[in-house]
C-alpha cells in the first residue's frame, strides 16, 4: 500500500508549526530561499519554519508530491533530470538542495545557479563516510566513500558513495559559499519510511520484543524539526562548512534508543537482545527490524562528530519528545495508513525468532 503523502504530512506540518510557534522566534532579515524539493518529509518542516520566520520560499520540483502544499510559496515546476528550464532565471540568497541523489543532477543545478544564489546548502548523509572503526568519530575531515563504479547513478546500490561525489561538485563549484549537512537517520512526524515510527508503535504494543544487536552499540538519530531549524540557523547566519546532523549530544547507544522510547509508555515491555549473527541465521533483515544495521554491535564509541554542529547552532530536543510526537502524528493517520507496509517484522515471525532464541539459550 502506498501511503497518501498529503494525509501523512497534514498532521506533521501542524505539529512542526505548533512547536515552532510555541518557542521564542528570533526576528531575522527576510531571505529569498530556493528549495530543490520541499514537499516530502524534511522539506515541509523546513518550509513551514522558514515561512513562519518571514522568509520568501520558492519550491522547485516536478509537482507530483503533495503539490497542494504551501500555497504561499512560489512554485517552479521541472525535473532535476534534464528539466531545469524553470531555474534559468531568478536570484536567491540561498538554495537548499534537499533532493540531490545523483551527482549529475547536483552538478547541473549547482552550475546553472552559480552567480545567482549566495549560498548552496546541500543535504548529504552520514552514509557518505567511509567508516573506519578506529578513526571515530567521523567528521568534516574524515574520509568519504569512493564510488566503486565511476559514472554509476545506481542510488539503491551506491547511495552514500553518490552523496560523496555530489558533495565534491558542490564544494568545487561554490567554495566558501557551500554548506554541506550530513544527517543520520531522520525521525519524527511525517516520516513515510516508517522506521522510527515502527519502533515507537512496537514498544507501545509491549510484551516480548526482539531487540537486535547490542544495547551498547553506538547510535544516533536526528529529529526532523531539529534538522529543519539547523538549516535555518545555518542559512540565517550564512555559515559555510560541513556538518553532521546527528544526536543527541554525546555518545548515545541503541539500548538508549529503545529504552528511551520505552520510557514514553506504561505498557509492560521485555526486550530480548539477539546478536546480528543469530538474527541473520533466522533470515531477519534490517527492513523487519528497522534502523538496525547488522554487525553494528562492534562499534561502541561515538560515530558522528557533533560539537562543530552544536557550535553552529544545532540543538536537540529530547528523544521522548520525538517519540511522543511521532506517535501522536501516526495516530492522526487513517487506519489503513497506520499499517506498517514499509518497515517492521510480523508478529508471527517475531514470536518464532524469540522461541528460537529461547531454545538457543536454554
Ligand atoms: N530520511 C532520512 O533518514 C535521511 C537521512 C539522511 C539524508 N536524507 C536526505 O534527505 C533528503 C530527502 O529528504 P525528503 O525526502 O524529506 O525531501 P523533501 O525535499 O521533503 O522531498 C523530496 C522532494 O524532491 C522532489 N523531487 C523528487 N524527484 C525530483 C526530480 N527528479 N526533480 C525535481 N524534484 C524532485 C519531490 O517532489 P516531486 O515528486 O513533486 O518532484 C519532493 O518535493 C535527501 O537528500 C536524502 O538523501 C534523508
Amino acid at each position: 500500500m502506498k501511503l497518501d503523502r498529503r494525509d501523512l504530512l497534514k498532521g506533521a506540518v501542524t505539529l512542526g508549526a505548533a512547536t515552532l510557534m510555541s518557542g521564542a522566534v528570533a526576528k531575522t532579515k527576510a531571505m529569498k530561499i530556493l528549495v530543490l524539493g520541499g514537499t516530502g518529509f524534511i522539506g515541509p518542516h523546513f518550509v513551514e519554519s522558514a515561512l513562519a520566520r518571514g522568509h520568501q520560499i520558492t519550491l522547485f520540483n516536478r509537482g507530483r508530491t503533495n503539490k497542494e502544499m504551501f500555497p504561499a510559496a512560489t512554485k517552479l515546476v521541472g525535473d532535476r533530470d534534464g528539466g531545469l528550464d524553470a531555474l534559468k532565471k531568478g536570484e536567491w540568497d540561498v538554495v537548499l538542495d534537499n533532493s540531490g541523489y545523483v551527482p549529475r543532477h547536483v552538478k547541473d543545478s549547482a552550475s546553472l545557479l552559480k552567480g545567482r544564489v549566495g549560498r548552496y546548502l546541500f543535504t548529504s548523509s552520514v552514509a557518505a563516510y567511509d567508516v573506519v572503526p578506529d578513526r571515530l568519530p567521523m567528521g568534516a575531515t574524515s574520509t568519504l566513500k569512493v564510488l566503486a563504479e565511476p559514472g554509476s547513478e545506481n542510488v539503491g546500490k551506491y547511495y552514500g558513495d553518490l552523496k560523496a561525489v555530489a558533495e565534491g561538485y558542490v564544494t568545487d563549484i561554490y567554495g566558501d559559499a557551500a554548506t554541506i549537512v550530513r544527517p543520520t537517520y531522520v525521525a519524527g512526524p511525517g516520516d513515510g519510511t516508517q522506521r522510527f515510527t515502527w519502533w515507537v508503535d512496537r514498544i507501545h504494543r509491549g510484551g516480548d520484543i526482539l531487540a537486535p544487536g547490542a544495547p551498547l552499540a553506538s547510535y544516533s538519530l536526528i529529529d526532523v524539526r531539529d534538522l529543519a531549524e539547523f538549516y535555518l540557523t545555518l542559512i540565517e547566519n550564512n555559515t559555510a562548512g560541513t556538518f553532521n546532523a546527528a544526536g543527541p549530544a554525546g555518545t548515545f547507544n541503541w539500548g538508549g534508543l529503545l529504552n528511551g522510547i520505552r520510557a514514553t509508555t506504561s505498557t509492560e515491555v521485555r526486550f530480548h537482545w539477539a546478536d546480528s549473527k543469530f538474527l541473520l541465521s533466522q533470515n531477519v533483515n534490517g527492513r523487519e527490524l528497522p534502523m538496525w544495521n547488522p554487525g553494528s554491535e562492534a562499534i561502541n564509541s561515538l560515530l558522528w562528530e557533533y560539537e562543530t554542529s552544536v557550535a553552529a547552532g544545532l540543538r536537540f530536543r529530547s528523544l521522548a519528545t520525538t517519540a511522543m510526537d511521532t506517535r501522536a502524528w501516526h495516530r492522526t493517520l487513517t487506519t489503513k495508513q497506520q499499517l506498517f507496509t514499509r518497515a517492521g517484522i510480523d508478529s508471527k515471525k517475531e514470536a518464532q525468532v524469540l522461541a528460537a532464541l529461547n531454545t538457543k539459550r536454554s
